[in-house]
């Protein structure tokens, strides 16, 4: 797979990439990561890229002309699955949307900043909006991140054991059941004698359980379909 990230702060979005299971993904070239400064791109040496509303009103919104150089230029390189806009205005990012996603080859990932883009950004070249949760970010950037990780996590080899991505909280639509290690007893309370028995099937069977109970008690809302 391959993420090419349009981003008016590249050093901010950065970081995520650099760590754990993310970085041993793009180590084991199960990934690759791109990031592409919008300012490359801007309409003069001073690095122009977004102006004042039409119509009057707070924010700068950024301007179509550099990201149309720039995802124009990308799409002379290859094709692309899909060009994703970041932005809070748009349907929830759940982990439906993302196994899909993961299945992609090419995505280009695009960052909102200040007001927003100019929507004929979005009627032109965007084929998906995701947001990542009811309330404004200062720009996509931390949303592409969280996108990002949640994908990468999917593609097979990325995570050590095949089968851990699917017992993740949300597959089946169902909350994660409660984890426990070593020790057995801790100041007097203890982990479910269950989990010590050896007995796989009952030991599901308490897992099921306790996934669906929590489910009700927190996010019933899962369970409505
Ligand atoms: N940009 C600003 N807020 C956002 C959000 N909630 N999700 C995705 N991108 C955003």
């Amino acid at each position: 797979m391959r993420i090419d990230i349009i981003t008016v702060s590249p050093e901010l979005i950065k970081s995520p990439f650099e760590f754990s299971i993310i970085k041993r993904a793009i180590d084991k070239h199960l990934v690759e990561i791109h990031f592409h400064d919008l300012r490359k791109y801007a309409l003069n040496d001073y690095g122009k890229i977004d102006d004042y509303q039409f119509g009057g009103g707070a924010g700068m919104v950024l301007m179509i002309e550099p990201i149309d150089k720039c995802i124009t230029k990308l799409k002379e390189e290859r094709v692309y699955d899909e060009v994703i806009y970041m932005t809070p205005d748009a349907t929830t990012l759940n982990q439906q949307t993302a196994n899909k996603l993961s299945l992609n080859k090419n995505m280009i990932i695009l960052c909102g900043h200040y007001k927003g883009v100019d929507q004929r950004v979005r009627d032109l070249f965007i084929t998906k909006e995701i947001s990542i949760g009811d309330y404004v970010l200062s720009g996509g950037e931390l949303g592409a991140a969280v996108l990002c990780d949640t994908i990468i996590r999917l593609i097979p080899g990325v995570l050590g054991d095949e089968t851990s991505a699917l017992t993740d909280s949300f597959q089946d639509h169902l909350l994660s059941p409660p984890v426990y290690t070593r020790p057995s007893e801790y100041k007097g309370v203890n982990a479910p004698k269950i989990l010590l028995s050896g007995n796989f099937p009952k030991i599901d069977e308490w897992r099921n359980e306790q996934a669906l109970e929590r489910t009700k008690k927190i996010r019933p809302d899962l369970l409505e379909d």
